[in-house]
């Protein structure tokens, strides 16, 4: 190898390591929010329900709070960090745009968190953290318009003109991911209104419930479900060696979700509800989820139970979405919603996170395998088995039918924190323990894979997945 093909080879490692290190920045934070303003605000909040038998002595702040610190501090600083580390990117634009978008996007929601929470200054720190978060998405948004899909360059004759051809139409993963980034957008914007509104009229620091309602549709169902159905459709064929997904199902399921959260939206609970079911339910078969794999899954460097958590959480998506339809026919003291909304939230999302997270998250951000298959089993296990705990008994303590369901919610609760915070000690010992993929050239400050210090990038880890992953 040339003088010339190294030290190309060497600038682009070093803007590999650059993005995992940012990646790795985006997920010690979202870590943070989770486990602190989310988990233990959220459990706390449960504690005090239980004690109280009701939801009616906690400030609805309190609850918006964990909630906001969860869907935007948590899971909005994941899909962030890692659209970021999937876009190509050039020079110093590696590092700017994102590291500004970080800053404006953690102290919107930290300075949310202050304000929901301790009710410091809530008028002022309610639209400027909105605010904050707004441009934050903004300008992820433009950073990932600059980025063109390789038919797309080929279409335009970008790559020289004997690379023209026809644009191929865009691959339904791809599409879920818009739908959710739209959602992202929708969301944050409602937000940023809201917010202003409060600061100018508002009584108190909460949204009102009939809109908090309506918002909560569109963070659950219009950005963090389309979100986990395109990664779903674009990793798991890979990983569970099943077929690719059926695009017309899927685009069923996806208009379903764009339809059920429209008319949630405009306020027809009951028809939404049933609308999004049918698009709950049709997923797991245009994925393919239910059949015999062709194949061995992917497990290396992972707990073999994976397959099966994978599955798990998409019965979840179905249970929320049926538990959503009983919610709109008959819930009377939020028993139905809180079961339906925890089923989708922890029984879906958190779970999908927790099972793809530790297969992706350590070659993203530079290291070969997460610290220990163990801890992922034990987390996904007790995040499992407190979910059950939590939406099985939280209808039947709220809604008055059987008492003895109030002692077992903080059981719940005290299981899922465990499995939140097992979790998060996985990925602080793959970052502080585990072996990094990138390691110093000889006679160089640069860097390249540990495995391959020739100068190549082939058979990195890093490599192998973003080539099939991005
Ligand atoms: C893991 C442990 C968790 C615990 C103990 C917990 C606890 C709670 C509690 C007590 C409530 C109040 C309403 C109700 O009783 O249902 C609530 C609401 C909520 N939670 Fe959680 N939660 C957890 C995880 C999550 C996760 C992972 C997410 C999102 C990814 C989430 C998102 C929400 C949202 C959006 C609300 C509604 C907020 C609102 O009304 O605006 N929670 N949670």
């Amino acid at each position: 190898m040339d003088h010339e093909e190294v030290s190309s080879t060497q600038a682009m490692v070093l803007r590999e390591r650059r993005k995992s290190l940012m990646l790795r920045l985006w997920i010690a934070t979202g870590i943070c929010f989770m486990a602190l303003p989310g988990t233990l605000l959220g459990f706390s909040n449960l504690m005090a329900i239980a004690s109280h038998h009701g939801l009616s002595g906690l400030p609805a702040a309190w609850i918006q709070g964990h909630g906001h610190a969860q869907v935007f501090g948590w899971v909005g600083s994941f899909i962030l960090g890692i659209g970021f580390y999937s876009q190509p990117a050039k020079g110093r634009s590696v590092v700017r745009l994102p590291l500004v978008c970080y800053l404006l996007w953690t102290a919107g929601v930290g300075l949310r968190w202050v304000a929901s929470i301790y009710g410091w200054h809530w008028r002022a720190l309610f639209p400027v953290s909105a605010g904050a978060e707004l441009v934050a998405v903004l300008l992820f948004l433009l950073a990932a318009s600059r980025h063109k899909r390789p038919e797309e360059r080929a279409a335009a004759g970008e790559d020289g003109p004997q690379t023209k051809r026809q644009r191929s139409p865009m691959p339904v993963w791809m599409v879920a991911v818009l739908l959710g980034t739209a959602g992202l957008l929708a969301m944050v914007g409602f937000n940023f209104v809201e917010c202003l509104h409060l600061a100018y009229v508002g009584a108190s620091r909460a949204f009102p419930a009939g809109l908090d309602q309506r918002y909560l549709v569109m963070m659950a169902w219009g950005f963090m479900t389309p979100m986990v159905w395109g990664f779903s459709a674009r990793w798991l064929p890979a990983f569970l060696a099943i077929p690719q997904p059926d695009m017309n199902l899927m685009s069923f399921a996806l208009w379903m979700d764009v339809l059920g959260v429209l008319c949630g939206l405009a306020g027809w609970t009951l028809l939404a509800t049933v609308i999004l079911a049918t698009g709950a339910v049709s997923i797991g078969f245009a994925l393919h989820l239910f059949e015999i794999p062709h194949g061995e899954a992917k497990v290396v460097g992972i707990h073999p139970s994976f397959p099966a958590f994978v599955r798990v959480a998409f019965l979840w998506l179905s249970v929320a979405s049926l538990l959503g339809i009983w919610a709109a026919a008959a819930d009377q003291h939020g028993g139905i919603w809180g079961a339906s909304r925890h089923a989708l939230t922890v029984g879906f999302v958190a779970t999908m996170i927790f099972t793809i997270g530790p297969r992706i998250l350590p070659h993203f951000s530079g290291f070969y395998n997460i610290y220990s298959k163990r801890l992922m089993f034990y987390s996904l296990l007790a995040l499992q088995t407190g979910c059950l705990l939590r939406v099985s008994s939280e209808p039947l303590a709220y809604e008055g039918i059987f008492s003895f369901a109030w002692k077992v919610l903080p059981v719940s609760g005290m299981l899922e924190l465990s499995g939140v915070l097992l979790f998060a000690l996985n990925l602080v010992l793959t970052v502080v323990l585990g072996r990094p993929s990138f390691a110093p050239t000889p006679g160089s400050s640069s860097v390249l894979p540990a495995q391959n210090q020739q100068g190549s990038l082939r058979g990195s880890p890093v490599a192998a997945e973003r080539a099939q992953s991005c």
